[in-house]
């Protein structure tokens, strides 16, 4: 029987990813006995505070699924009894030593693990580790500490962190979440490709015409403007969440899903990309538009955003990977905000049957005759194939029809949130799904000459309505490869 303890402290407990991710993720994990039997969940924050607003508050952010309702808030009673609060200053060595004195009561002398998750701004992360690894460093057990990104805003910076980090953490405790990795359907996405005989030989040059990667939000920064400013869309989705699932995407096959193996496949690919021009990018930024009556406030209308500010909310970009597997094939990427849909999706868009024979059924535009499939990652989870078929009847008549898994109408039970899977793997040791350090080095080095080169030549971005389908340019680009935006239709 393993009577080790596991204490999580949640540092920058009452902010706001702590509140809509964290607690009610630890929560889910609790009510589905995923927890080890012996755990504490500290909140560790500036203000100050007593366990039982703490419990209130978490209190609040905490729901039951569908199928839990049953004795939910007992459980939620039980869960919300091992929350305590701790307060303290981030870079105080002292007070995260009261944290440790309390921890210790908790731990009982027991082997002690524990977790600390960094939620909390840049600027003092290197304090907090430093405090939360030293105050740490008499227990028994394992500590491991997750961190949020960013990680730095180009190489150098991102480089230094990660030698501050070093300073206090060996590279197995820390964790570089990325939330997207977490999320089912881009999990699910080595399962699809290398479980699936119609897939895994396809998956090249040969067969793949592009690959598209869009994400794209239908609210603007919102209150995150000052945070926002600094990083801009390239920053904040393109260089780690899009450029995650292109590894996963494109790895060549691991010798085993063993987190090494996988994660040495990723960085592989990430450093067989070509460099970015500056040609193939295209920035924008929303403005103020009014519909329905209603005004939709500008980027720069935000308080916390400098009226001259030049940062991207959308970015497309084409991307290759100089290797024999993908010479050639582009993978275009996509991000913005305050577009006029939610999503996130994979699309692989595959040649042309040579001398198909239906050609003439399909008029001139060989594009409708191309298989695509695609990978809705969010909302409404699914994946789906479009095929070229009869329409029934006489005559002979082609229309492009979908093969189609719909989660929602294939699996009954809710799909966990990202930050479950990603909370588990982390107390249980499990790193497939966290960046490694060089991961991230190779994502900066590809990511950080487009990003000076945009800053220093202080390129203007397009400007395009709030809640539409972002610039024009966006088009062009995808068109100068010959590829259209699967998600315009
Ligand atoms: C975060 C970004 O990493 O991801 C946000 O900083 C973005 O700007 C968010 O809104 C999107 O996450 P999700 O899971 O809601 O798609």
């Amino acid at each position: 029987k393993d009577d080790s303890t596991v204490s999580i402290t949640v540092v920058g407990a009452s902010g706001d990813l702590a509140k809509k991710k964290i607690f009610p993720a630890l929560f889910a994990l609790f009510y589905e006995g995923c927890l080890p039997e012996h755990f504490t969940i500290f909140g560790y924050a500036r203000s100050k505070m007593t366990d039982a607003e703490l419990r209130n508050m978490v209190s609040r952010t905490l729901t039951c699924r569908i199928d839990q309702r049953e004795n939910c808030s007992e459980k939620m009673d039980q869960f919300l009894n091992r929350c305590f609060y701790h307060s303290g200053q981030y870079d105080s060595q002292d007070n995260f030593a009261e944290l440790d004195k309390k921890l210790k009561e908790h731990e009982g002398g027991r082997v002690s693990n524990r977790l600390f998750y960094l939620s909390i701004p840049p600027n003092i992360f290197v304090d907090a580790v430093k405090c939360a690894s030293l105050s740490s460093s008499s227990t028994n057990g394992w500590t491991r500490v997750i961190v949020e990104k960013p990680f730095g805003r180009d190489s150098e910076s991102s480089a230094a962190l990660t030698k501050s980090l070093k300073q206090y953490l060996g590279e197995d405790q820390i964790f570089r979440i990325d939330h997207y990795l977490g999320k089912e359907l881009v999990e699910n996405l080595s399962v699809l490709r290398f479980s699936n005989l119609i897939f895994e030989p396809l998956w090249n040059r040969q067969y793949i015409r592009s690959v598209q990667l869009i994400f794209s939000e239908d609210f603007g920064t919102e209150g995150r403007g000052g945070y926002f400013d600094n990083y801009g869309i390239i920053r904040d989705i393109m260089q780690n969440h899009l450029l995650q699932i292109l590894a996963l995407f494109a790895m060549e096959t691991p010798v085993s899903l063993d987190a090494e193996d996988i994660r040495n496949e990723k960085v592989k690919v990430l450093r067989s990309m070509r460099p970015i021009q500056l040609d193939d990018v295209v920035i924008g930024q929303y403005k103020s538009h009014t519909r329905a009556g209603v005004l939709y406030p500008g980027y720069t209308d935000d308080k916390t955003v400098p009226q001259n500010s030049l940062t991207p909310t959308f970015a497309a970009a084409a991307l290759f990977i100089d290797n024999s597997r993908w010479d050639g094939v582009p993978f275009l990427m996509k991000a913005g905000k305050a577009l006029h849909n939610k999503r996130a999706e994979i699309r692989v868009q595959f040649r042309h049957v040579p001398g198909n024979l239906y050609n003439r059924c399909f008029g001139t535009d060989l594009d409708q005759a191309t298989n695509e499939l695609v990978i809705r990652v969010q909302p409404d989870e699914a994946i789906y194939l479009k095929i070229n078929n009869k329409v029934p009847g006489l005559g002979m008549r082609l229309d492009r029809s979908n093969l189609n898994l719909l989660y929602a109408a294939r699996y009954s039970k809710e799909i966990p949130d990202a930050y479950e899977r990603l909370l588990l793997d982390a107390i249980e040791g499990e790193r497939r799904l966290f960046i490694r350090s060089d991961e991230l080095d190779a994502a900066w080095s590809l990511f950080t000459p487009v990003l000076k080169e945009l800053e220093e030549k202080k390129i203007i971005p397009e400007y395009y309505p709030y809640g539409s389908r972002g610039p024009v340019g966006a088009h062009y680009l995808a068109a100068r490869y010959k590829v259209r935006w699967g998600d315009l239709g």
